[in-house]
């Protein structure tokens, strides 16, 4: 018994160091990515280190009105302009941008559906190339242009929940499905899964319509809808619980390597506890027992 003990201790202490290095991994790395995208929003915004404390604020305050415009023309000039036009004007290649808005540029950017590296191909989401500053950048120059809807700033704090969850299941569930997994419509249009949009992201899309989705304008959902269904987006669709043990909502990686440990940990206790009992019982056959134990043995015994 100490000796099958001891044959169960290596392979144990196995899966459980492959456990907690995937949840050592796995883990960070969320909180890795969030800090790297705060990083980088502040690296942009961050005014050169010589000013006196008291000039910061008003220094941050003209970065965003002028320099940023600026920034966002640039990088406008470079990324998308072979396609769009110098001026947003759009070309043969793409679309006029003018009078869409910030809004629209920054949901179109930020879910990786432009730059296109080929103007035939179609969009696909892909991770957003640009920092959050540089995408706010070009949304609020070509904003600039020609006006439309202004980026959201959505605040969820009084948003009813359950009010947007029929705002939802009335207006959204039909291509998305009830559960935000997206669908296939017709004509090979897809209505893509909701399960990883900001909640700006989301606001943007109800505002403005993307592609094949249809715009929600005022008329249709008010401010107070919009901010309900976001609310709804956030909280359940992307955060769903739907009973079982969260294990305090660690992430589905670090969950998924916890039941790794404790099934493959459950399955090598049973494949020992066999492994143990099998050589035993083959003795006990091999020393006369009549009882047949396989194909072999009994066609010539
Ligand atoms: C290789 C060519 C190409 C480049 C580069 C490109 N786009 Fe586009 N863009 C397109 C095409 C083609 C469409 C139309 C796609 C569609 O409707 O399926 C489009 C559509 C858009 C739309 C939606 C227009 C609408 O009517 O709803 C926005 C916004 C946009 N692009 C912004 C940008 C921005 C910002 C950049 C640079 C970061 C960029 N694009 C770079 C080709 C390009
Ligand atoms: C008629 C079908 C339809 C309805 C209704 C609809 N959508 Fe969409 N939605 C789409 C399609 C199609 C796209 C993809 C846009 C494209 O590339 O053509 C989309 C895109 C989106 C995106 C962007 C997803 C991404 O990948 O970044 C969000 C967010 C979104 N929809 C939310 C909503 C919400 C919230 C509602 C309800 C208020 C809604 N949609 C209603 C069809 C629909």
């Amino acid at each position: 018994m100490t000796g099958a003990l001891r044959r169960l201790v290596a392979p144990l202490s196995l899966v459980a160091a492959a456990a907690g290095l995937g949840v050592l991994a796995f883990a960070p790395g969320h909180a890795g990515a969030t800090a790297g995208v705060a990083t980088g929003a502040t690296a942009t915004a961050s005014p050169p280190a010589a000013l006196p404390g008291s000039l910061l604020a008003a220094n941050a305050t003209r970065t965003h009105s002028s320099s940023n415009l600026q920034l966002g023309q640039t990088l406008f000039q470079e990324s998308c302009s072979s396609c769009h036009g110098t001026d947003a004007q759009g070309s043969a290649l793409a679309p006029n941008l003018r009078g869409l808005g910030a809004a629209t540029v920054d949901l179109w950017v930020s879910s990786g559906w432009m730059p296109l590296a080929n103007p035939a191909a179609q969009p696909v989401v892909k991770p957003d190339r640009f920092t959050r500053a540089q995408t706010v950048a070009i949304a609020d120059w070509v904003g600039s242009l020609a006006g439309g809807v202004a980026i959201p700033h959505p605040n969820l704090a009084g948003a009813s929940v359950s009010e947007g969850m029929s705002v939802f299941a009335l207006n959204c569930a039909p291509c998305h499905t009830i559960t935000g997994a997206g669908d296939a419509l017709s004509n090979g249009i897809t209505a893509p899964s909701l399960h990883s949009e900001t909640a700006t992201m989301i606001n943007e899309a109800v505002r403005t319509g993307p592609g094949n989705m249809p715009r929600f304008g005022p008329g249709t959902l008010s401010e107070r809808q919009v901010l309900d269904v976001v609310a709804y987006v956030r909280r359940y669709i992307q955060h769903p619980t739907s009973g079982g043990n969260d294990l305090g909502g660690i992430g589905p990686v670090a969950e998924g390597f916890i039941g790794l440990f404790v099934g493959v940990g459950l399955c090598v206790l049973a494949a020992f506890w066999i492994g143990d009992r099998t050589p035993r019982d083959l003795d006990e056959h091999a020393h006369g027992s009549d009882v047949p134990h396989g194909p072999g043995t009994t066609e010539h015994g």
